[in-house]
């Protein structure tokens, strides 16, 4: 083994065997009865219901039920979960003053992180993690005032002031209105805006063992509470290889817009691996064909820019780098397409948020599936504390030098 019998050779004597797999490219690491991915054939279910019918058909609120409690609610049992968040929407005012404390440039998803991992300490009540009830009220908690964190730590960014949530309102119009609105001035709500930010959250609601999804767990296996493995997987999220990539694809195509460089001199330096740029917002592990979220958001961008009159010409740069991109052996060898980050951001943008608050609202989609996930190993017999092993290549033993 190259190690004087103290690395791999130490390793297999202790354990018998050890498999080195970088990344977990081939490691299950849980059994989930959650949601189910064939990425060779594009296919994404939540607890067996296809993405698509649920895309056309579901609330984001109705899916958040579905992925945590394993069922449909009837009409009765959505409604009753929809009052209880409702009810939990407002932070406490000590909370409020905790985006004080933050520089005005600070960028919101450290802000979210932070405010999240601070819930804990003001619901001491609900930490226990074996705890049903507990667990429970910190589920409806996490649901009801993530929109309200975002949209404060929003409010910060640009100096306006915070509004208290309307709880006449659905989860997805509280969060748009806390956003965009004023206190003491009637908010407008666009239907179009509403009915597409919703359907986003659907789309981004879960997806199995994905790398935050993954922190959440790894987090939670050493019994840590809700709100810190949420917490730990908003930063997670915000890697620009994961979550932060929704910021990354704008920020490219901006830049393609604003030095006016021909997408296929881009994509040849792409190629060539040059500074190692990658086009962002291709390429998945596990999808090796379209992306299914992908799939219905690019239809989607289409129809909601056209409805909101916004005629953006990052969306044709988008669609010319796909164009190339599915015309190239290096992307068709590699079976890169594009991943559900490649259009976000544009109607995110279309919608009137900025870069920055992006990944923000992939948090936003993404929390129930971190809360299912965490629910779930914590209720599995089988659940024990994340551990990888590593290969040791450092030296031997060797003595410190005698004075
Ligand atoms: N642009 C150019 N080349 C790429 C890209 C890309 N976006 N993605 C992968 N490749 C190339 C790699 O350079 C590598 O080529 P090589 O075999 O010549 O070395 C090959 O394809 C395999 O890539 P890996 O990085 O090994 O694939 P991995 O499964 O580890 O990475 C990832 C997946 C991180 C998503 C990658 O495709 C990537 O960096 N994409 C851009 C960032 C992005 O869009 N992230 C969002 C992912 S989806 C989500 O989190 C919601």
């Amino acid at each position: 083994d190259g190690n004087n019998g103290l690395g791999v050779g130490a390793l297999l004597k202790e354990t018998g065997l050890v498999t080195y797999d970088v990344g977990f490219v081939n490691t299950a690491s849980c059994k989930s009865a959650i949601t189910y991915i064939d990425g060779d054939e594009g296919i994404l279910r939540y607890r067996g219901y296809p993405i698509e019918q649920l895309a056309a058909g579901s609330t984001f609120v109705e899916v958040a039920y579905l992925l945590i409690y394993g069922t449909l609610p009837t009409s009765d049992e959505l409604g009753n979960f929809e009052d209880l968040i409702r009810r939990h929407t407002m932070l406490h005012e000590d909370l409020r003053a905790f985006f004080n404390g933050f520089p005005r440039d600070a960028h919101p998803m450290p802000v979210l992180s932070s405010a999240v991992s601070a819930l804990g300490t003001f619901y001491q009540d609900s930490l226990d993690p074996f705890d049903a009830e507990q667990v429970e009220i910190s589920t409806i908690r996490l649901l009801a005032k993530l929109p309200t964190i975002a949209a404060y730590a929003y409010k910060k960014s640009v100096g306006q002031p915070f509004l208290y949530p309307d709880n006449s309102l659905s989860l997805t119009e509280n969060f748009l209105r806390m956003t965009f609105g004023f206190p003491a001035e009637p908010y407008e709500f666009d239907e179009t805006v509403v009915k597409a930010l919703d359907l986003l959250f659907i789309l981004h609601a879960d997806h199995e063992q994905n790398c935050s999804t993954s922190t959440v767990r790894l987090v939670g296996s050493a019994h840590a509470n809700l709100f810190n493995s949420v917490s730990a997987g908003i930063h997670a999220l915000s890697g620009p290889l994961h979550g932060g990539a929704n910021q990354a694809v704008l920020s490219m195509l901006g830049q393609l817009h604003e030095s006016g460089e021909d997408p296929k001199a881009f994509m040849d330096r792409v190629k060539n691996k040059e500074d190692g740029v990658r086009l962002m917002g291709f390429g998945h592990r596990v999808y090796k064909n379209y992306d299914p979220r992908a799939a219905i958001i690019k239809k989607a961008a289409d129809e909601i820019l056209g409805k909101l009159g916004k005629n953006d010409p990052l969306l044709d740069i988008a669609k010319q780098l796909e164009e190339v991109a599915l015309a190239d052996d290096y992307f068709v060898e590699r079976r890169l397409y594009p991943n559900v980050d490649f259009y976000t951001g544009l109607i995110y943008k279309a919608m009137g948020f900025p870069e920055r608050m992006f990944t923000v609202l992939f948090a936003l989609g993404r929390l129930p599936g971190w809360i299912a996930q965490w629910r779930e190993m914590m209720n599995d017999p089988e659940t024990k504390i994340g551990r990888p092993r590593q290969i040791y290549i450092g030296e031997p033993e060797r003595d410190y030098p005698a004075s």
